[in-house]
Formats: C-alpha cells, sequence, structure tokens
C-alpha cells in the first residue's frame, strides 16, 4: 500500500507533441500552476449526472480553490449528439463564455469527447483540459486529441482533431466504477498490448482473471503505447491505424446493440471485435492460432459470450459501410501479422467475417 502511494505520486509524466499527461497528485499541482499562469475569463467542469455526483467533491478536494460554473450534459452514448452539444454551446455563452475560457472535461469519455468537440468549436476553439474517470477513457479517448459525437447510432460520425492542454489521469476515479464499466476499459488495454508489444501482451494474458484493472502502472504503458503512435501519425493517415484493431466489427456491434437489443458497453463490443478481428488475421495473415485461442480464451474469461444469430451478423455487416476507416467504397479492416505487427487498409470478404462470428460462438 506505501509503495504504491509513493510510486503513484512519483509517476513520471508522459509528453504529447503539445501536451502532458500527469498522474495522480503531480497533476493537480500542474492544473494550479496552469490555472494561474493562464488568466483565464473564465472556467468551466463539464460533468454529467454521474460525474457531478461521484467525482465532483473527489476532483475539488485535490485542487487548489479555483472559480468555476458547471455545465452538465447528459450521461451515456446516446447522448453524445448534436442536440447536447447546442445545449452545451447556449449553457456557455448564457454563463459569458469568451475565447479565453477554459473547459475541464471531469468524466468519461462521452464527456471528454463532447466537451473536446464543444471546445473546439465555440468561439472557433477554447482551450480544455481532460480528467478522465472511467478506465476507457484513461486509456484511450482522453489521449490523443480527438473530439466527436455520434450521428444516430453511427459512432463518432462528427468530430476534430484538437489537442486538451494537458490530460489528469488519477486511479481515485475508478472507485466510483461498477465492474462493467471497469472491465469495458480494459478491452482497450488489451488492445494496445496486442498492436505493439508481446512483453505487455504475455503478461496480461497470464494474469489472466487476477488482472488488477485499477493499476496505475497497467494504465500507464497503455497509454504510453497510445501515445507514441500518436506521436507518428495524429491525422489517422497510417500508424494510428492501428488503434482501431477490434474497432471496426466491434463498433459495428456496439452500434448495432445500441439500437437493436441490450446495449453493450463500448469494450464489450471491442473485446468481441479483437476476437473477430485476430480470426480473420489468422486466415488473411497466417496469425498464429495458438495466440488466436489465447486471445480468445482471455476475453472470454473476462467478458460473457454474447449470442450471434445470423439476422445479427447480417444487419451487423451491414453497419460496416459507415466505418470512419473506409474510403472509396471499400470496407478496411485492421489486422495483425503477429503481437506487435498491425497491418491496415485491408479488405476483407464477408465470407471471413461470417466464419470469425463462427469461431468466437463456438
Ligand atoms: N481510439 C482510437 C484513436 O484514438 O485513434
Amino acid at each position: 500500500m506505501l509503495f504504491c502511494k509513493i510510486s503513484c505520486i512519483l509517476m513520471k509524466e508522459i509528453k504529447s507533441k503539445n501536451y502532458s499527461i500527469y498522474f495522480s497528485s503531480s497533476g493537480y499541482t500542474e492544473l494550479s500552476l496552469f490555472i494561474k499562469a493562464n488568466n483565464y475569463s473564465q472556467i468551466f467542469i463539464h460533468l454529467d449526472d454521474n460525474t457531478q455526483k461521484y467525482c465532483l467533491e473527489v476532483f475539488l478536494k485535490q485542487i487548489q480553490k479555483f472559480n468555476f460554473n458547471k455545465i452538465l450534459s447528459k450521461p451515456g452514448e446516446k447522448n453524445k449528439n448534436i442536440k447536447s452539444c447546442a445545449q452545451l454551446w447556449d449553457k456557455l455563452s448564457e454563463l459569458s463564455g469568451d475565447r479565453k475560457s477554459l473547459i475541464l472535461n471531469l468524466g468519461g469519455g462521452v464527456v471528454g469527447d463532447m466537451g473536446g468537440f464543444i471546445a473546439s468549436t465555440f468561439k472557433r476553439g477554447i482551450d480544455y483540459i481532460n480528467i478522465p474517470t472511467t478506465l476507457l477513457s484513461m486509456v484511450d479517448a482522453s489521449v490523443g486529441g480527438k473530439t466527436g459525437i455520434d450521428l444516430g447510432v453511427l459512432k463518432n460520425q462528427i468530430g476534430t482533431f484538437y489537442d486538451p492542454k494537458m490530460v489528469i489521469v488519477d486511479t481515485l476515479y475508478l472507485d466510483t466504477l461498477n465492474e462493467n464499466e471497469l472491465i469495458s476499459g480494459y478491452a482497450e488495454i488489451f488492445k494496445h498490448s496486442i498492436i505493439s508489444s508481446s512483453k505487455i501482451f504475455n503478461k496480461l494474458i497470464s494474469a489472466n482473471t487476477s488482472i488488477d484493472f485499477k493499476n496505475l502502472q497497467t494504465i500507464r504503458n497503455s497509454i504510453k503505447i497510445k501515445n507514441e503512435i500518436v506521436l507518428l501519425d495524429k491525422k489517422e493517415n497510417k500508424e494510428r491505424k492501428a488503434l482501431n484493431f477490434g474497432h471496426t466489427l466491434g463498433h459495428a456491434i456496439e452500434s448495432y446493440f445500441l439500437k437493436s437489443k441490450n446495449r453493450l458497453l463500448h469494450g464489450e463490443a471491442i473485446a468481441i471485435g479483437i476476437v473477430l478481428a485476430s480470426h480473420i488475421s489468422s486466415k488473411l495473415f497466417g496469425f498464429s492460432s495458438k495466440k488466436l485461442n489465447n486471445i480468445k480464451s482471455h476475453i472470454l474469461s473476462i467478458y460473457n459470450k454474447v449470442l450471434f444469430d445470423k439476422n445479427d451478423i447480417d444487419k451487423i455487416t451491414k453497419l460496416l459501410v459507415h466505418d470512419k476507416k473506409n474510403s472509396h467504397g471499400k470496407i478496411n479492416f485492421v489486422l495483425i501479422k503477429d503481437i506487435g505487427k498491425p497491418v491496415y487498409d485491408i479488405e476483407v470478404d464477408n465470407n471471413l467475417i461470417l466464419k470469425a462470428f463462427k469461431y468466437y460462438s463456438l
């Protein structure tokens, strides 16, 4: 416990191109200095009902007092849309937000993506800072400068590349999550290991069900992987595409369940997408069947298996046409030749998708 406390305090920041990602108490120190140095006309804390209830107090206890106004959005992916943005823009305007305002996004992926988007567009762009409160947003959405909202059930179709001024990662907020939300975030940690590092992959696979989802070192390693990829290719023309491993089918599954059946959390859908993409990789690129089976059993040791019938699969494959990685009418997949060796812009036949679902369902 004492060791954790010391290492948490000492955890070094990760530098991105235009901002840094700070961990635990050092983040709040940096934020206080940043606020003092920048003379903002207004500071807005963007929250949803959950983070207002469970995280705001935690946040305010960590940081030196400053004046702020709250701006609230409704929680959940179904509210990550233009209507919510319009309400937030109205609120900023009503509260006399100007170009020298700062938004602090205290929340999960929806708060961060949408808060980043309203910051990037209000008065043609104001500063914002991400303080992610879910595991998913710590290791993925809060880092990398993608902002966005959904268009109907289609995820992240409208958005910008617009960097935050800093990101503060503090595992204190993870105590406010339920178990399902926590394990949802793990899918991105596992994905990062698959596309980049045998060492981390093997460690996660061998830990299996005893993984500590709140371990700050694991979280930091995962953010470091993502940040290194983003530094190579911010606008997702090449290397960044690898971060979409498992997401082509994963997003389609998530969208389908948003509309048709019981909702799946993002990570739960991506976990399935990871198994499917790994199976397709074994067929097209000779990805090792042993590693494929390891991936499937690791995923199924953490996530419940979801049942798909023929009708579900048909509808899911139809949704693939909306994937943002597509171009010139082609559906582009990210696959792997091996752990740490992703390949992107790969066209995949429907038949292989069906076989992958069959493998997942066995
Ligand atoms: N979530 C994938 C990316 O940030 O590129």
